[in-house]
C-alpha cells in the first residue's frame, strides 16, 4: 500500500493528480519511484503539494521521472550552474516592455496553447515548475488534456484532422501568433527579447508533427500546437489554414470548460507530460514581477522530424517554449 497521499487533480477526471508532502527521501524510494511514474503516465499532469522549495528538491523531484535535460544554449539562463545545471531561471521584472489586450485588459507574460519544442523534431517528456515569485492576481499556468480535447472534437474536424501533420515554426513574436487567438487579441508590445531569438532561429527547417497520435495505451491525443504552427504538411492551401483555425478554435473554447488552471503557491511543484497536455499562461498585471523555475525531462516520443528529412543543430532548438 503506498505511503504517499494521492488524490485526483479534479474530483471525477481522470487526467491529473495531485500528491502532497513527499520529501527528498521518499524520490529516492524505488517503489514509490516506479508508483508516481505510472500515475503520471495515467493522469498527464500531477500537481505536488507541501514540497520543500529548494533547487535541490525541485532536481530530486525531475529525476523520479528521468535524466534531465541540460540546456546547451548560453542564452538561456541557468540558477546554478554548478550544482543545479538543468534547472532554468524565468524572470520577469515589474513593468517589463511586453504587453498585450486580451478581453480588454492589459497584461504582459501571457502564452497561447502550446506544447513546448514544437519548432524541433523532438518532444521533451515533461516539464517540472515550481513558482519563487507569484504574482498577487493572476499568473496562472494552465493545462488541458489532448486526450479530452480529441474527444471534444466536432467529428466533421475530428475526420479531417486525424492523419494530418502540421509544420512549425520558432516564432516569438507574438503579433503573429493568430490560430484560434482570443477576440481582441492584441500585441501593444513585443518582448525585446524576441528579435534576437527570432534571429538565431533564421533559415532553421520547419518541423512536422502529427496533428494525432496514439497512446501505447490506446487513447488518441490531439497534440496541435496554435502557437508556431504554419501549415499543414502537403497541404499548404487556404483549406489547410482553415482547418488549423477550426481545431485551435476547438482547442480555446473546449480549455475553457476543460483546462485546469494552477494557482501557484512557493510550495508547489508540478509536472506535466509534453506528449499529451497543452499548457498556457495566463499573464498578469504588469506591475507585478513573477519568477519560475523550470527543469526539463530528456526523452522523444518519435513521431516528429523536420521538413524534407533536413537536419538542425541549432542552438535555437534549445529554447524553453
Ligand atoms: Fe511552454
Amino acid at each position: 500500500m503506498s505511503t504517499l497521499d494521492i488524490k485526483p487533480l479534479v474530483p471525477g477526471r481522470a487526467f491529473g493528480a495531485r500528491i502532497s508532502g513527499i520529501t527528498e527521501e521518499q524520490t529516492r524510494d524505488p517503489a514509490l519511484r516506479g508508483e508516481i511514474n505510472a500515475l503520471f503516465e495515467a493522469s498527464g499532469l500531477i500537481v505536488f503539494e507541501d514540497v520543500e522549495p529548494s533547487s535541490r528538491m525541485h532536481v530530486a523531484l525531475s529525476d523520479v521521472f528521468g535524466p534531465l535535460k541540460d540546456h546547451p544554449s548560453k542564452a538561456v539562463p541557468r540558477v546554478d550552474q554548478e550544482n543545479f545545471p538543468g534547472v532554468i531561471d524565468m524572470k520577469c521584472a515589474p513593468y517589463p516592455a511586453q504587453r498585450f489586450q486580451i478581453e480588454g485588459r492589459e497584461i504582459t507574460q501571457w502564452l497561447p496553447w502550446h506544447f513546448d519544442h514544437a519548432y524541433n523534431n523532438e518532444l521533451n517528456r515533461a516539464g517540472v515548475l515550481r513558482a519563487l515569485d507569484i504574482p498577487a492576481e493572476d499568473g496562472m499556468t494552465g493545462f488541458v488534456d489532448g486526450i479530452e480535447l480529441y474527444q471534444a472534437l466536432a467529428p466533421d474536424v475530428r475526420a479531417k484532422i486525424d492523419g494530418a501533420n502540421i509544420l512549425y515554426r520558432m516564432n516569438v513574436f507574438m503579433k503573429d501568433f493568430h490560430f484560434g487567438a482570443p477576440e481582441g487579441y492584441q500585441v501593444t508590445a513585443e518582448n525585446p527579447h524576441a528579435e534576437a531569438v527570432m534571429q538565431e532561429a533564421e533559415g532553421e527547417p520547419r518541423a512536422v508533427h502529427p496533428a494525432v497520435w496514439t497512446r501505447a495505451s490506446g487513447e488518441k491525443v490531439l497534440h496541435v500546437s496554435p502557437w508556431m504552427a504554419e501549415g499543414i504538411e502537403g497541404d499548404e492551401t487556404p483549406e489547410g489554414t482553415a482547418l488549423i483555425e477550426a481545431v485551435s478554435r476547438s482547442i480555446f473554447e473546449e480549455a475553457k470548460e476543460l483546462a485546469y488552471w494552477h494557482r501557484w503557491k512557493p510550495t508547489d511543484m508540478l509536472i506535466w507530460d509534453n506528449w499529451r497536455v497543452l499548457h498556457a499562461v495566463s499573464g498578469h498585471d504588469p506591475q507585478y514581477s513573477r519568477r519560475m523555475h523550470r527543469t526539463t525531462i530528456k526523452g522523444d516520443y518519435g513521431l516528429g522530424y523536420f521538413e524534407g528529412g533536413a537536419s538542425s543543430d541549432a542552438k535555437v532548438l534549445e529554447r524553453t517554449y
